[in-house]
């Protein structure tokens, strides 16, 4: 059964929509091609890879996913691609568990056949490799293990925008010259923040270019949230009005993380309230929800001035923003690509956009609209 899930990715029967997309990865998987997917915060990033790496599991390809926003140092890094690479043999867990102890790595009789293979394992609780070595044999694992047991590997690292704070430069350089020469490979890089991810694989000059297909993920169809929409309602046996849910996904326009929030607030209000929330009543609650979230984005943007009036004006009109504009002083162009680069705003067609419909909506309630 579909379930309502917000936050966490969502796969199997939780995954909606996203089929073309879906197809293209899986297909673009299947041909060995490495992928970049490239997307605004919450847009399904990693629900897209992980529902992709489900639908081809009957395949027997090996996988390894890595989250580079849970490795804060190089070790934890090397770590947690070995355990990644691991997991295809259900070893994983014991690695983790064993991963201070040479003795108790061996104990285990399965660890320990790999171990002889790969004794660079065995660098993790002897440390005496420095965190280089470790890392550089970690990311040969990937390849090598699979190609010891004749399969192909599938290799997601999540956010890998995010290596820049460990050394990001190094790191990439590693990278690039280790990964280009695995055979048994297929690696799937995602991230959100467009520039860094165009500097590693998008511009001529980019350590990556040409290494991999980028998709870039949109937003998602309105009428596939309104069938699901629907569906879970009737589940629940509300009775809504299809204007009414259709101004809702009209609000969060494709966004499939608030799409999801909106629709888990009615049902909550529902349950608690004996009746489904007004439009204005439903957006208040996102507000109070997401108040720190959006804070935060405003944070990110508030220390510089070009871009708080281009934001501004962005949020503000339906007109040109070269006019608006115009006469301020400053440097429209450059500040809607540096918008436009970290994921703030989108264009569509001609028209600059929000990327973020709650954030557009809180910045005219607060900003806009006080002054
Ligand atoms: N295909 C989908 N079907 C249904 N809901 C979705 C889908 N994709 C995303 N969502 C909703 O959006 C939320 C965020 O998805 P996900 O974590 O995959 O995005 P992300 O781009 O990886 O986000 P982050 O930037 O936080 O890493 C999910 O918890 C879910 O509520
Ligand atoms: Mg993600």
């Amino acid at each position: 059964m579909t379930q309502i899930n917000v936050g966490k990715p969502v796969l199997g029967s939780n995954f909606i929509g996203r089929q073309d997309e879906l197809n293209y990865l899986t297909k673009l998987i299947q041909m060995n091609q490495n992928v970049v997917i490239i997307a605004p915060r919450r847009y399904g990033k990693t629900s897209l890879i992980l529902e992709a790496l489900r639908q081809l599991e009957n395949e027997k390809l090996y996988s390894a996913f890595i989250d580079i926003f849970s490795t804060p140092t190089l070790e934890s890094l090397s770590s947690e691609i070995t355990k990644a690479v691991l997991k295809n043999h259900k070893l994983d867990e014991i690695f983790a568990k064993s991963k201070n102890s040479a003795l108790a790595m061996i104990q285990n009789l399965k660890l320990k056949t790999v171990v002889e293979d790969f004794e660079f394992i065995l660098g993790f609780p002897e440390k005496k490799e420095n965190d280089w070595e470790l890392l550089w044999k970690s990311i040969d694992f990937i390849d090598q293990f699979p190609g010891k047991h004749k399969k192909r590997m599938i290799c997601v690292f999540d956010e890998f925008g995010d290596v820049g704070k460990l050394d990001g430069n190094q790191i990439v350089k590693l990278f690039r010259s280790k990964i280009q020469l695995h055979n048994n490979t297929s690696y799937i890089f995602s991230g959100s923040y467009e520039s860094v991810m165009s500097g590693l694989f998008i511009e001529k000059q980019a350590p990556f270019f040409r290494f991999a297909r980028i998709i870039n993920l949109g937003k998602m169809d309105k009428n596939i949230f309104l069938e699901f929409y629907k569906k879970q309602l009737a589940e629940k046996e509300i009775f809504s009005n299809e204007n009414f849910l259709l101004s809702i996904l009209d609000f969060t326009d494709g966004h499939p993380y608030y799409s999801q929030l909106a629709l888990q607030e009615l049902i909550i209000f529902h349950a608690l309230n004996k009746k489904l929330p007004t439009f204005d009543e439903l957006i208040e609650r996102l507000l109070l929800i997401e108040k720190n979230y959006l804070e935060k984005s405003w944070e990110e943007i508030s220390s510089r001035k070009e871009l708080v009036k281009t934001v501004l004006a962005v949020c503000g009109t339906d007109s040109q923003i070269y006019s608006v504009l115009k006469g301020t002083g400053i440097n429209t162009s450059r500040a809607l690509k540096t918008l436009e680069m970290n994921g703030t705003i989108l264009k569509e067609g001609k028209k600059y956009e929000m990327s973020d419909p709650l954030f557009a909506l809180w910045i005219q309630l607060n900003l806009i609209k006080k002054t």
